[in-house]
């Protein structure tokens, strides 16, 4: 009989953890010293992951530390809402460590043209030019005429960000609109829209030879394997299944943050 790999990692020891304390709940054990150990043992594991990447991770720029700070002060209640996925808020923005993972992106696939779909504040698409070299550029596509003129703002505070041109408008139609080639794309839009881009990048003449996409949110919560998805949540799990099934295609979803799918041409 084959055993079950030992766990070994910080998420299957939490899941370990958590498994161990719900056959205590369920034995009906009560609230003993032992439990309450294994529960904060289990909330530190968790807890402790996302400040320890922060710590691991090469700090932001100066551009990009004051771009997150002026998103984070902006009153997003207040706005209407124009955006496809629903109101604006300042989670939206990737941030520090994941701007750096698309940095590093773009060091590794060399690239010189950059796509965004899904800009918000404009965070991953200085992150990304940041990285690039010099004549280097980033289209970044935005459907919120609001958010579009704020990223435009914060670009104009640093020299990487004169390397992002904006693209006001649906993103498909945007897409349709562009010529040339990209070798790195980042879609971060509407997750109900996510099929159509990457559909409409691998039938058209966009990407450049070995160009990589990035997709993110593509865990969004953890819905697509649980058993209470949103609209969203289906929409990702039927993304997932789709790019999965794709003979076009090669994948990794890494477990970066809300999810991180890499894909290129097979
Ligand atoms: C999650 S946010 C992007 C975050 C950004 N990439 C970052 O890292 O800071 C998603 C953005 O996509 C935009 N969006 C939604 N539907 C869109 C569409 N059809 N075309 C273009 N942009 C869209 C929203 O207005 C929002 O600003």
């Amino acid at each position: 009989m084959t055993e079950d790999p030992r766990p070994v990692t910080p998420t299957t020891i939490l899941a370990r953890e958590l498994g161990e304390i719900a056959a205590l709940l369920d034995a009906g054990t009560g609230v003993t010293d032992e439990l309450t150990t294994r529960v904060h043992r289990a909330r530190d594991l968790a807890a402790g992951l996302d400040p320890y990447l922060d710590t691991c991770t090469t700090s932001e720029s100066a551009a990009l530390s004051a771009l997150a700070s002026r998103t984070r002060s902006a009153d997003w209640g207040s706005r209407d809402v124009i955006s496809g996925s629903g109101p604006l808020e300042m989670e939206m923005l990737s941030g520090h460590v994941e701007g750096r993972f698309l940095a590093f992106l773009v060091h590794m696939t060399r690239a010189v043209r950059v796509l965004e779909i899904g800009m918000f504040t404009g965070y991953s698409a200085l992150a990304m030019a940041e990285a690039l070299p010099v004549g280097g550029e980033v289209v970044a596509c935005e459907v919120d005429p609001y958010v579009a003129e704020f990223a435009q703002s914060c670009f104009a505070e640093s020299v990487a960000g004169s390397a992002v041109t904006v693209e006001v408008g649906p993103a498909l139609d945007t897409l349709r609109r562009l010529d040339g080639t990209f070798d790195l794309v980042f879609v971060d839009a509407d997750k109900t829209g996510y099929r159509a881009y990457v559909d409409y990048l691998l039938s058209s003449d966009l990407l450049s030879e070995g160009a990589v996409i990035a997709v993110d949110n593509t865990l969004l919560q953890g819905q697509p394997y649980s058993d209470r998805p949103t609209e969203n949540g289906r929409a990702i799990a039927e993304f997932n299944e789709y790019v999965a099934n794709d003979p076009r295609v090669q994948q990794v979803l890494l477990p970066l943050r809300d999810g991180v799918t890499l894909i290129r041409r097979a």
